[in-house]
């Protein structure tokens, strides 16, 4: 697929203001910035073309960032565009220097990094944060972490992840959104201005990376890296919108997944890069690889060897190579064999070197290298707030039967499991330059807010993994002498994330064991859980006095729980992602269809189990709080609208409960009856309110015609005429209906 220079050109960046990419049609030929791109492209040579679109990593070493042998030899000779796992300024200006000091064409280079979750100060992983089901915490979030990027000599992170999954078996569920495209899409777009901002002038914003492109969410088996296979409509309707929403928010990049798509790899697919991309959402900016994608294609037995993958990857679309030197080393080859036309080599080149003047990059190279800065704002007492309030609000009250929020009156207060006194874990995967050491432990968390006169007991209990039950007995002791009881458990940070799929996703070890013996002491314990995915935990889930889920929060976990253990926040989380009963349910999630044969208790020949039931044990929207919301029958404005019309949909939402709290009020639609089958439900708004206690507010929620398309049966995006109900209510399991009818 060749991408035309109109394209290119047609991009925008008039006078420095961002204009995001569906607005890009408005700018013409008369660019400067695509004037200067071609200036320099005049000057380049084959070898220095391809050198713009390779990307080399650099390592950490126990001192430091190092380089490998002969890199910063091949960045002087104009081999390579860009790097990723450089940071800290020092380093980076160093690298910047030899580029744009002693490389011929003085180019600069730019600096990616994946800052998913926080760069030093560390947010709670993604899945986390889409549990607040709060868009400007969502931005905060990646607001900082980019602006401790940005100090750090980064000009690009690769993020948002924004792979919808349904599959809590693949490891990489806790970087995503959840199994939710409309949830998926607000997270995206929220992201997206948080990391990149209203402009590119910026020094503090980086480059966003919309990946996995595309559906490397749906691996068969929930195996990482498996095939993909779906029809092309639960594509675009469940997979896609999350992409399409980061880039209609105006990310500059796109990361191709390693997975391959109804046979054909991402990485080598002009269909996704292409048509869908660039033909259908006129995206301005440039591919890169996830990693060795080209080579994989060799395995994925699409090509015959490396030099066939970098032609694939390159007619298909693909701009940057990551790590893989398939280009560097066969590219050349390609060009003059016919194979890749030179004119596509210049595209690509075009598209990036227009993102090195779009970041300002050619007037100051060292934008983003300065040490006074980094020292300034790492790690800053702003960013640790920031990162405790979306921490708190990121929290999920699973089960609470009167045991919280905690006194602080509280005399004697036993802190127990594996993950209390654990800093290292909270970090949680994928935690960019995050340090353990600079977290606040739940220990400590609880310390600080109840002051040296309370009396706490710690206790380990176990280790998260094996079956050592030897630290039972103490632990057991200082339930028994305590007023109530705090048990952390869960996972290992490298227990969730890349490469750890899980055929069983239960809490490991002997940490379910130590809940259920404490619990059996009667006293009130609240279970605190750490980890990255929906766990498997029946006895926990139907048993525990009280269960809160804190996935790993980031560098402010212990105050952010303590904040909820105490009351101090009232917590707010409702699961973006669907806990299954059993792993037996994979996938599952709310959005399901009816079927010809819906579940039905009383007849054995309907689609169901025998041995467990279909219900989830925690559905997708749910989550408590120390309060109660009451939600009045909501009412549509017209039960019958035309093709065009807006409805409106209000329900009236009050605080019946003592504490002041926020509820999540989610709208739900199902179309009754459509040329094809549609899901029971499907999220179509939510707002997130604060309300005192006694307080009512009506929440309005305005229904477009473009909220009752679908892709139909001849694969048109249209709605239907026809009746739809319409679902309100503080979860996907517990809303209250609403019929309304389209017509003509
Ligand atoms: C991951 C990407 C990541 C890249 C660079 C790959 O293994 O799949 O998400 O951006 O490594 O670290």
């Amino acid at each position: 697929m060749i991408i035309l220079l109109p394209v290119l050109l047609g991009i925008f960046l008039l006078g420095g203001a961002f204009i995001p990419a569906h607005e890009k049609a408005r700018s013409g030929p008369e660019d400067p910035i695509a004037r200067k791109v071609d200036s320099v492209l005049a000057l380049m040579t084959l070898e220095e073309k391809i050198g713009q679109m390779t990307l080399y990593t650099t390592d950490w070493g126990s001192t430091g960032p190092t380089i490998r042998p002969g890199y910063a030899d091949d960045i002087r000779a104009g081999n390579c565009g860009a790097l990723f796992n450089s940071h800290t300024a020092a380093f980076t200006r160093e690298l910047q220097r030899i580029a744009v000091e002693e490389s011929r064409l003085k180019i600069p280079l730019l600096f990616g990094f994946d800052v998913v979750h926080g760069y030093k100060t560390m947010f709670p992983i993604p899945l986390g944060q889409a549990a607040s089901w709060d868009m400007e915490a969502i931005e905060r979030a990646a607001e900082v972490a980019a602006a401790e990027a940005a100090a750090a000599g980064l000009n690009w992170t690769f993020a948002p992840m924004l792979d919808v999954t349904r599959d809590p078996r693949w490891g990489r569920v806790m970087e995503g959104p959840g199994e939710d495209p409309f949830l998926g899409a607000a997270a995206a777009r929220a992201q997206v201005k948080g990391f990149q901002g209203d402009s590119f002038d910026n020094a503090d914003r980086v480059l966003a990376c919309v990946k996995h492109f595309a559906a490397y969410g749906a691996p068969i088996g929930g195996r990482d890296y498996n095939t993909v296979d779906m029809s092309e409509r639960t594509f675009r309707e469940v997979y896609l919108p999350p992409y399409r929403a980061g880039v209609e928010a105006g990310a500059w990049t796109v990361m191709a997944s390693f997975n391959d798509i109804d046979g054909v790899p991402a990485t080598g697919n002009s269909w996704l890069m292409g048509d869908i991309l660039r033909g259908e959402w006129n995206f301005p900016g440039f591919v890169v690889t996830d990693y060795t994608g080209i080579n994989e294609m060799v395995s994925h037995g699409v090509v015959a060897n490396e030099k066939e993958a970098g032609e694939l990857a390159v007619l298909a679309g693909v701009e940057m190579d990551m790590q893989s030197a398939a280009y560097q080393n066969h590219l050349k080859q390609s060009v003059r064999e016919g194979k890749v036309p030179e004119a596509r080599i210049d595209e690509a080149v075009r598209h990036i070197l227009y993102t090195k003047f779009l970041l300002g990059l050619f007037d100051d190279p060292y934008k983003f290298c300065n040490k006074e800065r980094e020292q300034r704002v790492l790690l800053s007492q702003e960013h640790q707030d920031a990162s405790r309030d979306v921490a708190r609000r990121s929290i999920v009250l699973l089960r609470n039967e009167g045991v919280l929020p905690l006194s602080k009156e509280i005399k004697t207060l036993a802190v127990i499991g594996p993950l209390a006194d654990d800093k290292d874990n909270l970090i949680g995967a994928w935690s960019g330059a995050g340090e353990g050491r600079h977290c606040v432990s739940l220990l400590t968390g609880i310390r600080s807010k109840l002051g040296k006169e309370a009396n706490i007991l710690y206790a380990k209990g176990c280790e998260i993994e094996g079956d050592d039950q030897s630290g039972f007995a103490e632990a057991l002791a200082a339930a028994r002498k305590a007023d109530a009881v705090i048990l952390a458990i869960g996972e290992h940070k490298d227990m969730s994330g890349e490469a750890t799929s899980k055929a069983m996703i239960r809490i490991p070890g002997q940490q379910e064991e130590l809940a259920r013996q404490l619990a059996a002491t009667g006293k009130p314990v609240a279970v605190v859980l750490m980890n990255g995915r929906p766990l498997v935990m029946p006895w926990l889930a139907e048993n525990a006095p009280a269960l809160l889920e804190c996935w790993w929060l980031g560098t402010q976990a212990g105050n952010a729980i303590a904040d909820v253990l105490f009351g101090d926040y009232n917590p707010s989380g409702k699961l973006p992602i669907t806990f299954p009963r059993h792993e037996g349910q994979i996938p599952i999630y709310y959005s399901y269809k009816n079927t010809g044969r819906p579940f039905n208790p009383d007849s054995k020949w309907t689609t169901k189990y025998i041995d467990i039931p279909n219900t989830p044990q925690f559905p997708f929207g749910y989550g408590l709080s120390y309060t109660t919301f009451r939600y009045s029958a909501p009412k549509v404005d017209r039960a019958v609208f035309r093709r065009g019309q807006e409805v409106k949909i209000t329900v009236t939402v009050e605080n019946a409960g003592r504490l002041a709290g926020e509820e999540v009020v989610q709208l739900y639609l199902r179309d009754l009856v459509a040329s094809t089958t549609r899901p029971v439900k499907e999220l179509k708004g939510f707002q997130k309110i604060m309300l005192k206690p006694g307080e009512r507010r009506e929440v309005q929620f305005t229904l477009t015609e473009n909220d009752f398309a679908f892709y139909t049966r001849t694969m048109q995006w249209a709605a239907e005429t026809g009746s739809f109900d319409l679902m309100v209510g503080g979860s996907s399991d517990e809303v209250q209906t609403v019929r309304v009818t389209m017509i003509e």
